[in-house]
């Protein structure tokens, strides 16, 4: 496993090599066979009443960029929240013999296997508590790095309370139907991300618990997911999909591998109304809308109009023009702005570096926080800005 990581590319720093050659996986996943234990797979440990994962063991892509991402030294002292026990012990070779590993879990079953599994694997003097990590561990505080490996909506007051200045927090944050694992520094009280990639994991439990709110478009086999800090909008759509369709196309083309979460971002920083659409495949099948991609189109809403990405195929194999169909009164506006934007992120942002994330306490006043786009938490205001080369 760790020679296909490394061969792969995922891996690339050799202090991380070296503690995923040394920390057997399979004692931390005793449900699985060998084979399946060394497969770059997540591994399902726990589903609640309605079958929804709860507890993973992480997949080893995603453990693998997270570490390279917190940049663990030796010596350094790291909270992990979310335990599973295999993460905990590649962190604890990480920081050696002089570092601390503390590792937190809201369900008393994941730290009881994990308290278990690391002292079989031979890592006792990590410290495993049952605890919500929406409040960290003071107890062990300060700490150099907190690694986040359950998916966040907001940056918890008590993580930057406890991380030392100069620190740094590795954490999977949910904005606008997408999760991407963040590293963010802590430089003059402030957090600034430093390095991005999309990930998947499973949700928050316990204070810090969110969730999309869906609106349904047409029954509930087409809907709009938004955030929390979007619902004062009224949304009235209800049969808005009969209206004419209007279609404008942006010139930009793709290659249909081409990962368009960049972009969604974008347009959720330029768009009002922004949000997620969603089709059940019985939708799409009756041509009632035609996303792209086929699982979650980029949308606008606003005034009972309605716009979504859409893609045709190109004259290259392979590749598709991205473009905008819209329904109701302002179709004709909405599509033109969608296809736009989409352009102006093919201009100046599709080749250029990643947007950057600020996190400010929720309280601060509009002239303190950055120019952009801002995104209000419970706690904490994200701001998304566009470098440009
Ligand atoms: C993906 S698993 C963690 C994987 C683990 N780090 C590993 O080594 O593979 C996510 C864990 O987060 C836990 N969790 C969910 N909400 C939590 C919360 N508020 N505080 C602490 N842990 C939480 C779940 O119980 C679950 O065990």
């Amino acid at each position: 496993m760790a020679d296909l990581l490394v061969t792969q590319g995922v891996i690339h720093d050799h202090r991380v090599e070296a503690a995923f050659r040394s920390v057997a996986r399979h004692v931390f996943v005793p449900n699985v066979s060998l084979e399946v234990a060394y497969t770059d797979d997540v591994v399902l440990m726990k589903t609640n009443e309605s079958g929804v994962a709860i507890s993973t063991v992480s997949q080893p892509t995603v453990v693998a960029l997270m570490l390279e991402q917190a940049g663990i030294e030796p010596g350094h002292r790291v909270l992990e929240i979310g335990s599973g026990g295999y993460n905990a012990a590649l962190l604890k070779e990480l920081v050696g013999p002089d570092g601390e590993v503390t590792t937190i879990d809201i369900d008393a079953d994941v730290t009881d296997r994990a308290r278990r599994r690391l002292v079989a694997a031979g890592y006792p003097e990590v410290q495993v508590v049952q605890t919500d990590g929406e409040f960290g561990w003071p107890e062990s505080a300060p700490y150099d790095r907190v690694v986040v490996t359950v998916t966040a909506w907001d940056i918890a007051p008590a993580w930057l309370e406890q991380l030392a200045e100069g620190g740094r927090i590795v954490v999977p944050l949910r904005m606008r139907s997408q999760t991407r694992s963040i590293a963010f520094d802590l430089v003059d009280g402030v957090l600034r991300s430093r390095s991005m990639a999309v990930c998947g994991f499973v949700s928050m439990q316990g204070a810090g618990a969110n969730y999309e709110r869906f609106l349904p478009v047409h029954g509930d086999k087409v809907s709009l997911s938004f955030d929390e800090d979007q619902l004062d909008e009224p949304h009235p759509l209800n049969g808005v999909l009969k209206e004419p369709a209007v279609v404008a196309w942006s010139g930009v083309l793709v290659n249909i591998e081409e990962p368009l979460s960049d972009l969604d971002l974008w347009l959720a920083s330029t768009l009002p109304g922004y949000c997620v659409l969603r089709a059940e495949r019985s939708a799409l099948k009756k041509k009632l809308v035609s996303p792209a991609p086929r699982w979650g189109a980029s949308a606008m809403v606003e005034d009972g109009t309605i716009a979504y990405v859409t893609a045709r195929p190109a004259p290259e194999p392979d590749f598709v023009e991205l473009g905008a169909v819209g329904h109701g009164l302002s179709a004709a506006e909405f599509t033109g702005r969608l296809a736009e934007q989409t352009w102006q992120w093919h201009e100046k942002h599709r080749y250029g570096p990643d947007p950057v994330l600020t996190i400010h306490p929720a309280e601060a006043a509009p002239d303190q926080l950055p120019e952009g786009f801002h995104i209000r938490r419970r706690h904490s205001i994200i701001t998304i800005t566009w470098p440009v080369d």
